[in-house]
């Protein structure tokens, strides 16, 4: 078996399941392309409230999906270099990461106009050499012929606690059992919505987090990519 398009892994999951920082240490190890695709949705969702616009707008958000100018970047910080996200120019990389913008992100990624709207600017990460996607629909409905497709789940108390350590560290005020209530509303809604509902992929390797360190996920996740590459011709 021959691997005709560029090879994509798909990690998709809950929020704070670990694929976000799995996945960017995967594409940096094999010099990959990496889409954090629930950047994307958030960057709809901050444009939103910013021009104050209803978040049931759908139209009109699904023309901020469309339209939307975003850049994602790297640039050296006081830590080496560090990935950023540009939004007309201005970096928001710290505003996409607050709960509110994820909520909001959740809200406006129940309609399918928007969804829609961003599905080739993701479908266009897929370049040479490869691809690893983050997200709740990469191996269902954006990528459905990846060549892996994981699926992380943890705990809704281990996921909050991990997003409250995150966010202290980065020096951001944060209540435990706010985040609690606002990842299970966000898993509520994404796995309930009509459409690209957050499941697994029929195809996708399973792997509870809950009791995995992050180092753990990314070498169980680095030995399913090194096993079904061998198979398929090779990681290179
Ligand atoms: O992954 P992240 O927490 O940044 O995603 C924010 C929100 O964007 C999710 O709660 C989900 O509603 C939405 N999303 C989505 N499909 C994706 C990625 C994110 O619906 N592929």
């Amino acid at each position: 078996m021959t691997i005709d398009l560029s090879p994509v892994i798909t990690i998709d999951g809950p929020g704070g399941s670990g694929k976000g920082t799995v996945g960017q240490r995967l594409a940096w190890r094999f010099g990959w392309e990496f889409l954090d695709s629930g950047a994307l949705y958030r960057l709809v969702g901050l444009c939103a409230l910013g021009r104050d616009i209803k978040l049931d707008s759908v139209r009109e958000i699904a023309n901020i999906a469309r339209n939307l100018e975003a850049q994602f970047a790297v640039k050296e910080g006081d830590f080496g270099t560090e990935g950023i996200i540009l939004l007309e120019d201005q970096d928001v990389s710290s505003k996409l990461r607050t709960e509110d913008c994820a909520s909001a992100a959740s809200q406006v990624a129940q309609y399918d106009d928007v969804r829609q709207a961003l599905l080739e600017r993701q479908r266009a990460f897929r370049v040479e050499p490869g691809l690893v996607a983050d997200g709740r629909d990469m191996g269902t409905v954006v990528f459905p012929d990846a060549q892996l497709k994981v699926f992380l789940t943890a705990s809704a108390e281990i996921r909050a606690e991990r997003r409250f350590k995150q966010l202290k560290t980065k020096g951001m005020s944060a209540s435990l059992s706010a985040i609690l209530a606002d990842i299970q509303a966000r898993d509520y809604r994404d796995t309930h919505r009509s459409v690209s509902p957050l499941i697994p992929a029929d195809d996708a390797v399973i792997l509870d987090t809950t009791l995995m360190s992050v180092d753990d996920v990314e070498q169980k996740v680095l030995e399913l990519a090194k096993s079904r590459f061998l198979q398929l011709g090779g990681l290179s």
